[in-house]
């Protein structure tokens, strides 16, 4: 029955999701980032489309292929990625964020380039607005998965953005050592207010699909 009926755990959901870094231009050449890679948010938009979920992938600066049957829109700065979710926010069912979103920006980014001259040069930041708790704190808002990447305290970090955030589920993964980040391979603890489950050390696209099975436990126990 493919083509005229989605079907799988996810069938009919409106999952949006968002991956990669953000990218915060210091003046119109340079920028500050980190070393996210888009790798786990793109096998869970794929992972989430395979369940028969419509999926918008909100992503920053990455070098990855759209999976298919993914509705992908572009970002480059942090501002930029919480219009483009709070613009589809009110069609979303579920929202999966995954995106090592950039905390600060420049506070007055240089409109030429910066010159080399002093020794120093210290730089005003400013935080950035916090998708996912933004979306979290609608009324009626889609149920929130978030994502915590932690290099110490894994458990206590994890189970203190659930809470701070009002979220459903957060899945963590240790990135001590250079772990989870821009490599093939990953594990997550995944926390909701009721328990936790570990998901083994595996490739991302399965590690994604063993995610989205249990989030569609969770998520299909909720509705109505
Ligand atoms: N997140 C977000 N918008 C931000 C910062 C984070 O949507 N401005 C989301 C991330 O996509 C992730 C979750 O929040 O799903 C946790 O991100 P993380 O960086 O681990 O947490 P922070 O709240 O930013 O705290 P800190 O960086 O200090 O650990
Ligand atoms: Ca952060």
């Amino acid at each position: 029955v493919e083509g005229l009926f989605a079907v799988g755990a996810l069938a009919g959901v409106r999952v949006m999701v968002t991956a990669g870094p953000t990218r915060e231009p210091l003046d119109p050449v340079r920028y500050l980032t980190n070393r996210s890679s888009g790798r786990m948010g793109f096998a869970v938009a794929a992972a989430a489309a395979e369940a028969g979920a419509q999926v918008c992938l909100v992503s920053g600066p990455v070098h990855l292929d759209t999976p298919p049957g993914v509705t992908r829109v572009d970002v480059e700065t942090a501002l930029q990625m919480y219009e483009a979710v709070m613009a589809r926010a009110a069609g979303t069912d579920l929202f999966i964020a995954t995106a090592a979103v950039a905390d600060y920006r420049m506070a007055q980014p240089a409109p030429r380039k910066i010159k080399k001259q002093a020794d120093e040069l210290p730089l005003t930041l400013v935080k950035n607005p916090d998708i996912l708790a933004a979306v979290a704190a609608l009324p009626d808002g889609p149920f929130t998965v978030g994502f915590a990447a932690e290099t110490d305290d894994l458990d206590t970090y994890a189970r203190g953005k659930l809470e701070a955030k009002g979220l459903d589920m957060i899945a963590a993964n240790d990135v001590s050592g250079g772990r989870g980040f821009d490599v093939a391979d990953n594990a997550l603890k995944v926390f909701w207010r009721g328990g936790s489950l570990s998901l083994p050390q595996q490739p991302k696209l399965q590690l994604a699909r063993e995610l989205v099975a249990l989030i569609a436990r969770h998520h299909g126990g909720c509705r109505a």
